[in-house]
């Protein structure tokens, strides 16, 4: 197999605490990767890189491994604009507008939803994004969820079933008989296309009995839970999460002592989405309180058109470091190992020896200005499982 070798990176983040500066991003001064087959086959210092076939000389830029955004929600169709210029004229978020989405959503062709996805997928990468959660949602319909997860499928690393997004509207009577549909017939239907099992748990959405039989179910399915949890008030979702052995609570953003107990107990990874807070004007979790509580914290968009219109994972990562109390290394192995752990990856989210060969370089002597140039595109060149994107 021929090799190609990155040589003169000023700074390297791995996320491997065995390399260069022993901290837990691993870093590297004056580092070199060197890629054979898709996957990293050696890092270390650049003057000591083995010789490769072709080689690349990043002229001292930084090198970080690709983003893992492990919350998003892709497959839609519509515009939400006027909701966003409402609200930021004063009036609150509310879950209700997820209806005008799944309006717009069931009027799409499948070429039009695979379009959209491909667009924003699109526009990930060049952030340097290369692994990427979606969900469906949108849909609430059997025959609409199956098919927003059978286009997710084609094109997104990982899939989840979020049938449970809201209650259908032609269920708003009758939320039971539409949870009942999520655990039966819209679970067998999806189950083949998905992963993972997510239920928007929230007053206004779905209460902790239908939220826990809606993740059981899955899980009969071979599907492993996620959840939206705590997002808009407390609620039982985080807890919830944490006695299912869910993967992650997304949001985070309302959380009891009890709460924060759990997460830095359990298996559950606490993904924070501060473009969410961002975009309505909300109040942002405090990660500092997780962390230092034992928690494993993730940093994700959350994009979606509703709550939180980012693609970009260098905003999160400015928006975690001024407002949620992160460091740049902590928001930054957030972004990357953080959502690999989130999403249960081994392979994504560090650059070591056996991991895909996903990176991005930026115009920037190290990570940190990430949050120091908020708003910048620092991010100059992508690579994905070892090949220039
Ligand atoms: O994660 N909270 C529920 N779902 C999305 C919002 C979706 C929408 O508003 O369209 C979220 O924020
Ligand atoms: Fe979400």
């Amino acid at each position: 197999m021929p090799t190609t070798a990155l040589l003169n990176i000023g700074s390297l983040v791995t996320n491997d605490p065995a390399q260069g500066d022993g901290s837990p991003l691993g870093v590297i001064r004056n580092g070199a990767v060197v890629i054979e087959d898709g996957t990293v086959a050696w890092t270390g210092p650049s003057d000591s890189a083995p010789a490769a076939d072709t080689a690349h000389d990043a002229g001292g830029r930084a090198a970080i491994p690709g983003f893992v955004d492990s919350h998003s929600h892709l497959v839609f169709a519509g515009d939400r604009t006027e909701e966003f210029h409402a609200r930021m004229s004063g009036r609150p978020y509310r879950a209700g507008g997820i209806r005008t989405t799944v309006a717009a959503t069931r009027e799409a062709s499948d070429e039009a939803l695979a379009a959209n996805l491909a667009a924003h997928l699109r526009e990930m990468r060049r952030q340097g994004t290369t692994t990427v959660e979606t969900k469906s949602g949108y849909g609430l319909t059997t025959h609409d969820e199956a098919r927003a997860l059978r286009v997710a499928a084609e094109q997104a690393d990982e899939v989840t079933y979020l049938g449970a997004h809201i209650v259908a509207p032609e269920y708003a009577d009758d939320p039971d008989g539409y949870t009942a549909l999520v655990t039966g017939e819209m679970l067998d239907a999806c189950a083949p296309y998905a992963r993972w099992v997510d239920v928007f748990c929230e007053q206004g959405a779905f209460g902790e009995d239908q939220a826990r039989a809606i993740l059981t179910a899955g899980q009969a399915r071979g599907l492993t839970p996620r959840v939206h949890a705590n997002q808009l008030s407390h609620g039982p979702g985080v807890q919830l999460a944490v006695e299912l052995g869910a993967a992650s609570a997304d949001h985070c953003t309302h959380l009891t002592d009890a709460d924060v107990d759990a997460l830095a107990h359990g298996g559950t990874v606490a993904t924070l989405l501060p473009g969410c807070e961002f975009s309505t004007r909300a109040v942002y979790p405090d990660a500092r309180r997780l962390l230092d509580a034992g928690a494993r914290v993730a940093l994700s968009t959350d994009c979606n058109p509703g709550s939180s219109f980012t693609s970009s994972m260098p905003f999160c990562i400015a928006i975690a470091v001024r407002e949620m109390n992160m460091t740049p290394d902590e928001a930054l192995w957030s972004a990357t190992a953080g959502g690999a752990l989130a999403l249960r990856r081994t392979d994504v989210g560090r650059l070591a020896p056996g991991a895909r060969a996903d990176l991005a370089l930026l115009d920037a002597p190290s990570h940190v200005h990430l949050a120091y140039r908020p708003g910048v595109p620092l991010v100059t060149d992508v690579w994905h499982a070892g090949a220039r994107v």
